[in-house]
């Protein structure tokens, strides 16, 4: 995971590349550290803990030059220490690097067997030992990268400067993303475009196993075995002030808020408001991610309709909370479009050597479209000759670019740790294309699409109404404090979202909590109800209501203190629980989006009346790069 940023150019690279560290932050916090160029010597700052702690330091340091690197890790080799902390210094190579080598062992003896000092206990120290051992041979940075590049293995991206070429800053890619960001007469290297907004919005996205060697303002492309290759850059039109706090007190609360228009976000480009159907826009199954906005709509929906007829079954394929998502997809699927889905951990998918017959889409979600075991899960789909088709929400990602089709969230940058927009802006695209399936394969008639695209364009005010609730779950958290562990509780449509809560807690609170499907309480987690564990249960009005009432009762019989989360002023819900939180009447396809707010927010107040640090939850990475 770890965050990335490099800078060569006319201003004094500190602030630039510190204040692009503080937008990637999210990818780790275990240390951070500068390194710059500064009249022909390498300055070097680093310190454990948060980015903060550099800032610190750098307040009493003074930097001249043009060029520099600099990293916030997230420590994988070796303690989060400063002693560990990037960037590293070799014979004037500087480093940063994101990623694993895998054949560290064997490098670090071979190294130790040549007589290097090595002064960490990080593989990236080593990348930068064989660099400087290769630039005394070629005085040359870019042959000296390529030449190490066949000695080491593993996923990673490096970025590098040499102290003997002041105007030379090399980047080279294989699995974690980087970017190079265009500017005029200057050039920036970032793990992600958030960190490099402020100054310009024109991107070159490496592919794996890609080197930009920029020299100047020139930038130069090559294959890892050098041959040279030609690329467009991109323009976003993300605006700088969405990556701002904007006056909430954390990335997070801001996120959740944000949540009605980024649910309308997602499904705006799809659904006609006029005639209530849904037709999925410039999907561009087969054309380059870069070419969509250019497809013409109508014969790419055709295409699309031609896709889709053709399926028989889809495997739903993500990590964590994208996984939960995945798990809702799966039900609102197979209830309206009536096609079987398999949902699978990527973790799990890649090893298992899964099945996947003919006629089989494999859709991928990942906000980040980045997720080292959501991509190998892709690749895989794709040998094995699946149809893919991605739900990203960072635009020209890598899942994004390998997959067939293309669908995106809409949410905006989503810079706290925990997700929250990504995911029901994710519920919403999956319901659009549900609703597409349905309609393009016969199983629902024009009235039954209007009904749905009614409900759904209905949940935007709807959530804004759950948010407008917020002191009660915020009272509800307080309450959650006594209590040593969680059982979160749902059934059908409700149950990924009971896992989602679960996780939420997990995470933000450091609060052991697990989600499950209600009625399998009776089958072992009933053993656990005593007076210290709290259940809160997802009891909207819908089909199964009567039967999550049952299995609340069973729990309550056994002493469990109840949350009960559900729909209107419901005296039954409110009788057995010791605090009931009502949600706004909806369609069932609409309830995960408005049952996920409450969970979010109580997560949210917990943790932070704990004192922890929501944005940035301990142990944690937005970004999973890595395995
Ligand atoms: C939890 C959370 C993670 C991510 C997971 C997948 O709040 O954010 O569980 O959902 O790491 O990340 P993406 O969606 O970027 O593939």
């Amino acid at each position: 995971m770890c965050g990335i940023v490099g800078y060569l150019g006319p201003q004094n690279p500190k602030d630039i590349i510190v204040s692009g560290l503080k937008k990637l932050e999210y990818r780790g916090y275990d240390s951070a550290g500068i390194a710059i160029l500064d009249g022909g010597k390498t300055k070097r700052v680093r310190a454990a803990g948060k980015l903060k702690a550099l800032e610190d330091k750098l307040l009493s340091e003074k930097f001249d030059g043009h060029i520099g690197i600099g990293h916030t890790r997230w420590a994988t080799h070796g303690a989060p220490n400063e002693r560990n902390a990037h960037p590293h210094q070799v014979n004037g190579v500087s480093l940063v690097h994101n990623g694993i080598i895998e054949n560290y062992m064997e490098i670090r003896e071979d190294l130790l067997a040549r007589g290097a000092q090595i002064s960490s206990d990080t593989d990236s120290e080593l990348v930068a030992h064989l660099i400087a051992e290769e630039i005394v041979k070629t005085a040359d940075l870019y042959k000296a990268v390529q030449k190490t590049l066949v000695k080491i293995r593993g996923a990673f991206s490096i970025v590098a400067f040499w102290e003997e070429n002041p105007h030379q800053l090399v980047a080279f890619k294989d699995g974690p993303p980087l970017v190079v960001g265009l500017g005029i007469n200057e050039t920036f290297v970032a793990s992600d475009v958030q960190a490099l907004l402020q100054h310009t919005n024109k991107f070159i996205y490496l592919d794996d196993r890609e080197i930009a060697v920029i020299t100047g303002a020139d930038i130069k492309i090559f294959s890892a075995e050098g041959v040279s290759i030609s690329k467009k850059s991109v323009e976003l039109n993300w605006d700088p002030q969405m990556v701002e706090k904007q006056g909430y007190p954390h990335f997070m609360l801001k996120e959740i808020y944000e949540q009605p228009r980024a649910v309308a976000s997602a499904m705006a480009p799809h659904v006609n408001t006029e005639d209530f159907s849904v037709k999925l826009k410039n999907v561009g199954f087969g054309s380059p991610v870069h070419a969509l906005d250019e497809l013409e709509s109508e014969s790419d929906w055709k295409k699309t309709q031609e896709v889709l007829k053709g399926i028989e079954r889809i495997f739903i394929i993500a990590c964590g909370t994208s996984s939960y998502a995945g798990m809702v997809g799966k039900y609102l699927f197979e209830q309206i479009s009536k096609i079987p889905v398999e949902v699978d951990i990527a973790s799990e998918f890649r090893y298992r050597n899964p099945v996947i017959p003919n006629k089989t889409l494999v859709m991928t979600i990942s906000q980040s479209g980045e997720t080292a075991d959501t991509l190998a899960a892709i690749r895989l789909a794709k040998e094995k000759g699946a149809t893919t088709l991605s739900i990203c929400n960072v635009r020209s990602s890598t899942i994004d670019r390998e997959a067939h089709g293309h669908l995106y969230m809409n949410s905006g940058p989503e810079i706290g740790v925990a997700s929250t927009k990504a995911f029901t802006s994710t519920l919403a695209i999956l319901s659009t294309v549900a609703i597409a399936f349905a309609r393009t394969r016969e199983v629902i008639n024009q009235k039954q699409e209007q009904e749905f695209v009614r409900a759904l364009l209905a949940a935007p005010s709807q959530m804004e109404g759950v948010l407008a609730y917020d002191k009660y779950f915020d009272e509800a958290a307080h309450r959650l404090k006594k209590y040593k562990g969680f059982l979160y509780l749902g059934r059908g449509v409700s149950f990924p979202i009971a896992m989602e809560g679960a996780l939420k807690l997990k995470e933000l609170a450091y609060m052991h909590a697990e989600g499950y499907a209600a009625g399998e309480m009776k089958h072992g987690p009933l053993a656990l109800i005593d007076e210290n564990m709290a259940i809160v249960m997802l009891a909207p009005h819908d089909e199964l209501y009567e039967k999550s009432i049952s299995n609340l009762e069973e729990a309550r019989a056994r002493g469990a203190q109840v949350i009960a989360i559900g729909t209107g002023d419901n005296e039954k819900l409110k009788s057995i629980s010791q605090y009931y939180l009502s949600l706004p009447p909806a369609h069932w396809m609409i309830n995960p989006l408005l049952e996920a707010i409450p969970l979010q927010l109580m997560a949210y107040h917990l943790a932070s009346s704990l004192g922890y640090d929501v944005d940035q939850p301990r142990n944690l990475a937005k970004s999973v790069t890595v395995e």
